[in-house]
């Protein structure tokens, strides 16, 4: 490398590159699978488009996105854990007033989302953004099925009042396989691994002066739960879906979410 070059680029690259000869070495690759390898990574280039992004799907299956989540995002005792942002959240969902709907296909048994946004001291967050999204009854996001579901489906903005309270209402999630339509979905089947992932509902929670959280919360149960195809499982974000009888929705869900001050931020 040269003289002038970047500190951290020529650390990552120095890295990169001593522990992609010592993987070579080490599983003594054929040139026929270097060959393969580097179809593979082709492949998965050219069915990437502004719709799908088959890296970040290799990146997930691979366990990288966590590892690489887990590294960035460390929290102290009590807040609530990170987990993989997928490729499917939307920037720009509606806002919505606490208790409205998200659901707009109809589909699905209803689930009434509630809790609340606190600080590691368990005060409520006020003006705290909650951005949610979930796939639908039949296991699709929206930016999957534009010309099926409505925009917006299942997607929504909520913003805490001075209790931290929020509620909306929504679908118990169902669990659903990642695109394996692609050459991570090939990847997948020869390695006898399936791609679904355990039923989930997507967090993104943004408050000033607390770190940013991009989480989910589990359907307990699920029987995905062991075996998630991207590894975003983690038991504290396993939540209760309680059946209601004789309620306005068939299901409630009630998770606290606790921010992590942004002073506490990884690396400084
Ligand atoms: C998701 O949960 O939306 C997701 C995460 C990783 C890969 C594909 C989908
Ligand atoms: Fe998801």
């Amino acid at each position: 490398m040269g003289k002038d070059v970047d500190q951290r680029l020529a650390t990552i690259m120095a890295g990169l590159v001593k522990h992609l000869h010592q993987f070579a070495r080490e599983v003594e690759l054929t040139q026929s699978e270097w060959e393969y390898a580097i179809g593979f990574l082709t492949k998965t280039g050219q069915i990437c488009s502004a719709e799908r992004q088959e890296f970040i799907l290799l990146s997930d299956t691979l366990g990288v996105s966590m590892l690489v989540d887990a590294i960035n995002n460390r929290r102290p005792e009590g807040a609530t854990e990170n987990t993989v942002f997928g490729p499917f959240h939307v920037e720009g969902a509606p806002v919505r007033q606490m208790g409205e709907q998200i659901c707009l296909d109809g589909k699905g048994e209803s689930c009434l989302f509630t809790g609340r946004v606190i600080d590691l001291d368990g005060k409520p967050i006020e003006g705290a953004h909650i951005d949610v999204w979930s796939d639908n009854a039949e296991g699709y996001y929206d930016v999957q099925q534009p010309d099926i579901q409505p925009r917006w489906n299942n997607r929504g903005v909520f913003i805490t009042g001075a209790d931290g309270l929020y509620s909306f209402v929504g679908i118990k999630p169902v669990s659903y396989p990642i695109p394996d339509d692609g050459p991570v979905g090939k990847m997948l089947a020869h390695l006898g691994r399936h791609p679904y992932r355990p039923a989930h509902m997507h967090y993104m929670i943004r408050a000033k002066g607390f770190q940013k959280l991009v989480t989910h919360t589990f359907v307990g149960g699920d029987e995905y739960l062991t075996s998630d195809a991207v590894f975003g499982v983690k038991k504290t974000l396993i939540a209760p879906f309680v059946r209601v009888e004789g309620g306005e929705t068939l299901w409630r869900s009630d998770f606290d979410f606790v921010l992590a001050p942004a002073e506490n931020l990884a690396g400084g």
